[in-house]
């Protein structure tokens, strides 16, 4: 069975974040043609034009990481009705230079994550307005709002909250399905 490598990319730094749990405990039921890469975005400095004649390391070294993928998974908190900036910074700086956006075409999934009740679906409607612009073939259904996360794990991190396990691996399955269609 072919493999599809997907870039997960988590909208928060902390240590204990919810939204990392969750993007583990989506690792931990997806279909086996799905292979997880987590990408670390929290050292990448601010986009800013002015670098780009001598990018960064960082911003190198992430944008061949995204080169070398099958399809992105974004997983987001909301911060202020919106995306976390670092989030959006790696966005930015996989979009360029002009013409060189290393995220076009691949087919990629939004999942938002909060402890609040609107399981941030502000963030995740502000995520999908920029994948649009960068050419990303975002799978529409299911939709994932997680909300009330903070009750859903153990102490260990393991997500012990039974329908969210079902309803996010049939979410992996459906974007299995999607990556296997839209993958170059
Ligand atoms: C938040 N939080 C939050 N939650 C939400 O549902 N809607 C929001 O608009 C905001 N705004 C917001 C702004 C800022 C600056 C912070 C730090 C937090 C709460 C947020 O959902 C909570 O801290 C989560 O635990 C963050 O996700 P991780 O880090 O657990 O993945």
């Amino acid at each position: 069975m072919k493999k599809y490598k997907i870039a997960v990319l988590i909208g928060s730094l902390r240590k204990e974040s919810f939204t990392l749990k969750i993007g583990k405990a989506m690792e931990s039921v997806a279909p086996t043609s799905i292979v997880f890469d987590f990408i670390q975005i929290g050292d990448l400095p601010f986009y800013n034009d002015d670098l780009e004649p001598q990018p960064p390391k960082e911003w190198v070294a992430f944008r061949k990481e995204i080169q070398a993928v099958d399809g992105l998974l974004f997983l987001t908190p909301e911060y202020n009705r919106s995306v976390p900036a670092v989030l959006k910074n790696a966005i930015d700086v996989g979009s360029r230079p002009y013409g060189k956006n290393v995220f076009g075409a691949k087919p990629g999934a939004v999942v938002s994550v909060s402890p609040g009740n609107l399981g941030a679906f502000g963030a995740n409607h502000h995520l999908r307005q920029s994948l649009v612009c960068l050419n990303i073939p975002t799978i529409a259904q299911p939709e994932a709002y997680i909300a009330g996360v903070a009750d859903m794990f153990d102490d260990e991190g393991n997500l012990t909250n039974e329908s969210t396990k079902k309803f996010l691996t049939s979410f992996m399955e459906s974007f299995g399905k999607w990556v296997a269609i839209h993958a170059k």
